[in-house]
C-alpha cells in the first residue's frame, strides 16, 4: 500500500484523474471498477474534462460498478446507475453497453450477483478499481464483519451507512433503501491495481483504522492491505491522524515513478 497526502481534497481528486487517464492511454480497452459518493464528483469531473480538452478516448473502456441498491430501478434518481450516467458517462464517448451495475431491481439477486461476477471474470478482470471509504470503514458496501474474501452478493446496510447516504436522498433516512447488491471484498482484492480516494476530516479516524490499523473485518477498508498495487490518495484533512505521515510524504517525492506528477 502507498499513502499519498495532497493539500487540497481537489487537488487528490485531480491526481486520482490522472492515474486513471494514464492508464486508460496505455491500454483504450481498460476494464474500470468504478464506485460513486460525493467524494467520487470530482474525479469524474476531472475525466470528462481530459475528455473534452484533451480528447481522452473512453470508445473501448469497459466499466463495473462496485455496487446498487436493491429495488431501486436504473432510472430512479437515487439509483447508482443514474448518478454514474449524470457523472460520468454521459460527459464521455463511452458505450453504454460496456458500462454495468448491478441490478438492484433484478427478481432473482442471488442469479444477478453470480451473473455480474460472470461478466467481470469474462472481461478478464478488473484493470484498475476506483474505491472510496464509508463512514464505517466499508469499502463498496461491504459493512462490517463481510468476510475477507466475499464475492458479489445482497448485503444489509448498517444504520450509519443509512445516516451518511441519507443527505443524497430526498425523503431523509426513511428513503434510503436498506438493502444493495455489492462486490464482494474477495471480488475488490481481485483488481490488477486499486485507487482509493478519502477526502475530508471526517474521514481522518476512520482512514487510520483502515491504513494503519489491523485487518479486521469491523473496518472492511482495512483489507486492502493485503492488496499488493493498491494506493490510497487522501487530502491534508484526512491524513491529520496518520502516524506515518512524515514517511508517506518522503516517498512521493523521491520515488521515481511519481516525478511526473510532481513536476506540474
Ligand atoms: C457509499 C458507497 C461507497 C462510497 C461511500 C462514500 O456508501 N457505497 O462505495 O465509498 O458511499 O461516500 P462519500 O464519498 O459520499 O463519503
Amino acid at each position: 500500500m502507498e499513502v499519498i497526502i495532497q493539500p487540497t481534497a481537489e487537488k487528490a481528486a485531480e491526481l486520482v484523474a490522472r492515474l486513471i487517464a494514464k492508464r486508460l492511454l496505455e491500454k483504450p480497452t481498460l476494464v474500470l471498477g468504478l464506485a460513486t459518493g460525493r467524494t467520487m464528483e470530482q474525479v469524474y469531473g476531472y475525466l470528462a474534462g481530459m475528455h473534452q480538452r484533451e480528447r481522452l478516448d473512453f470508445s473501448l473502456c469497459r466499466t463495473f460498478n462496485l455496487d446498487e441498491y436493491v429495488g431501486l430501478a436504473p432510472e430512479d434518481s437515487h439509483s447508482y446507475r443514474y448518478y454514474m450516467n449524470q457523472h460520468l458517462f454521459s460527459r464521455v464517448n463511452i458505450d453504454r453497453r460496456n458500462t454495468h451495475l448491478p441490478n438492484g431491481a433484478a427478481r432473482d439477486l442471488a442469479a444477478e450477483c453470480r451473473h455480474y461476477e460472470e461478466m467481470i471474470h469474462d472481461c478478464g478482470g478488473i484493470d484498475v478499481q476506483l474505491l472510496g471509504i464509508g463512514a464505517d470503514g466499508h469499502i463498496g458496501f461491504n459493512e462490517p464483519l463481510s468476510a475477507l474474501r466475499s464475492r458479489t452478493r445482497e448485503k444489509a446496510l448498517t444504520p450509519a451507512t443509512i445516516r451518511q447516504n441519507a443527505a443524497l436522498f430526498r425523503g431523509g433516512a426513511k428513503a434510503v433503501p436498506r438493502r444493495a447488491l455489492t462486490m464482494g471484498i474477495g471480488t475488490i482484492l481481485d483488481a490488477s491495481h486499486i485507487l482509493t480516494l478519502v477526502t475530508g476530516a471526517e474521514k481522518a479516524a476512520i482512514l487510520a483504522k483502515a491504513v494503519e490499523g489491523p485487518i479486521t473485518s469491523m473496518v472492511t477498508a482495512s483489507a486492502l492491505q493485503l492488496h499488493p498495487d493498491c494506493k490510497v490518495i487522501v487530502d491534508e484533512a484526512a491524513a491529520k491522524r496518520l502516524r506515518g505521515r512524515a514517511y508517506y510524504r518522503w516517498i512521493f517525492q523521491n520515488e521515481p515513478e511519481w516525478q511526473e506528477f510532481l513536476q506540474r
